[in-house]
């Protein structure tokens, strides 16, 4: 064993040093508790996800806070285990879900704080846009943190695939998509880069139904108004949907959003309709939009189905936790942050007064149509109840995976989950 050695002679300098580590070591806890500490739940554990939720949690900290960071892979699951968390009494600081009803039952419970006060002093009013206010609002007050505004209705094209299918534009018509698929599975690609999980089977249904009719679409989801089901328009959306069920591959039952766009990435698919967080996989894989890939909005360019993230504060009296909370929504809407974290997310801002110009082409194209409210369509979860989405993806994808499933079959089954919702 190494024998000790004596300590030298400048026995005061040292013991000046560990004094002073000392003192740090005691102060060192109680610099960090004054910190304000925020345990986040999220869902964004892709590359592209997690890259965008660094810039968060970077901010965050230098803002002055500690982020904890709790992922939950899987949009479903981990709203259920937020819930679980909140309902059961071990709440999580902030807690993402989407811009809509999901976190209504959370509200009616009086299991949220609001975000009034933060609201007001940081003057929201004055740079969110309407829509987000009140999709974030329940009787008046304000239950959420919006974050960012998704574009669910984007459809992402390899460049490469379609140059060497021999299409030679993108098309801006169902007809001519078809003709596209056709050529792209001619040359040996996977024509449609379709995941399969009910969610992305009930996006693209939504993309379909609404580039067909939004009327029909907004019938259906705004009014749960069944007789829309019987209309020419909600026919052909059915059947457009049913026929692209012939271009996927073998890979697609059970296959995550993101692996998804990785088909797109490494140009073994043509064509991908997904929200444009699929920009931030092709942004961590040094993809440039119009270079190596193409995002087109629906199927024509003309309108903008909008929807986003937001995080809800569980309600505490805890002092600490309040302050990290107002800390948390101060950070991720100040300018900077909106900035950084959009363009790594593949999102646009919603805040409507940051410089815009740092974004690709993608993001300057939807905020064209975000400043045009007669070029928008609020996504389904801004406008009908988890539950009724979740019949209806129950629906969809049962249809979607059961080939034999005729269309006349899925409208009845798709009229009876509309009613059961009512
Ligand atoms: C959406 C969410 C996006 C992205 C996507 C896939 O609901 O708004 O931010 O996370 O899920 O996970």
């Amino acid at each position: 064993m190494e024998k000790l050695r004596a300590i030298p002679q400048r026995a005061p300098v040292r013991s000046m040093l560990v004094g002073a580590l000392a003192a740090l070591a005691l102060a060192g806890p109680a610099v960090a508790q004054d910190k304000p500490k925020a345990e986040v739940m999220h869902w964004w554990t892709s590359g592209g996800e997690a890259a965008a939720v660094k810039v968060f949690a970077d901010q965050y900290t230098k803002a002055g806070g500690i982020w904890v960071d709790s992922a939950v892979a899987g949009g479903q699951a981990a709203r259920s285990a937020a819930i679980n968390r909140i309902v059961g009494g071990n709440p999580p600081t902030a807690s993402q879900f989407n811009t809509g009803k999901q976190f209504d039952d959370l509200v009616s419970q009086g299991l949220l704080n609001t975000v009034d006060q933060v609201a007001e002093e940081g003057k929201w009013k004055s740079f969110l846009p309407p829509s987000f206010i009140e999709a974030a609002s329940r009787e008046g007050h304000m239950y959420a943190v919006p974050v960012n505004v998704h574009g669910q209705n984007w459809a992402f094209y390899s460049k490469e695939v379609l140059d060497k299918s021999g299409v030679t534009a993108v098309p801006t018509n169902w007809d001519d998509f078809f003709v596209a698929l056709d050529k792209i599975k001619a040359a040996g690609f996977t024509p449609l880069a379709q995941g399969g999980e009910p969610w992305q089977e009930r996006l693209l249904f939504n993309v379909v139904l609404q580039s067909v009719s939004k009327d029909t679409f907004m019938r259906l989801y705004a009014k749960n108004d069944a007789t829309a089901i019987d209309t020419p328009e909600f026919k052909k959306s059915v059947e457009i949907f049913g026929k692209l069920r012939a271009y996927t591959d073998a890979g697609s039952p059970g296959r995550n959003w993101n692996d998804t766009t990785a088909l797109l990435i490494t140009n073994k698919a043509g064509v991908q309709f997904m929200g444009d967080w699929a920009k931030g996989e092709f942004k961590a894989a040094n993809k440039e939009a119009g270079k190596d890939f193409y995002c087109q909005i629906g199927i024509d360019d003309k309108e903008l189905v909008i929807g986003g993230d937001v995080f809800v504060f569980p309600k505490t009296t805890d002092a600490a936790q309040v302050k990290a909370q107002n800390l948390l929504a101060s950070t991720m809407l100040s300018p900077e942050t909106q900035v950084l974290f959009n363009i790594q997310k593949g999102s646009m801002p919603v805040r409507t007064d940051v410089d815009a110009s740092k974004f690709d082409l993608c993001a300057q194209k939807g905020m064209k149509l975000l400043a045009d409210p007669a070029h928008q369509t609020p996504v389904i979860d801004m406008l009908a109840s988890a539950d009724l989405v979740g019949a209806l993806e129950d629906v969809i994808t049962n249809f979607w995976n059961n080939k034999s499933q005729t269309p006349d079959e899925f409208t009845a089954k798709f009229a009876d989950a509309l009613k059961s919702a009512q």
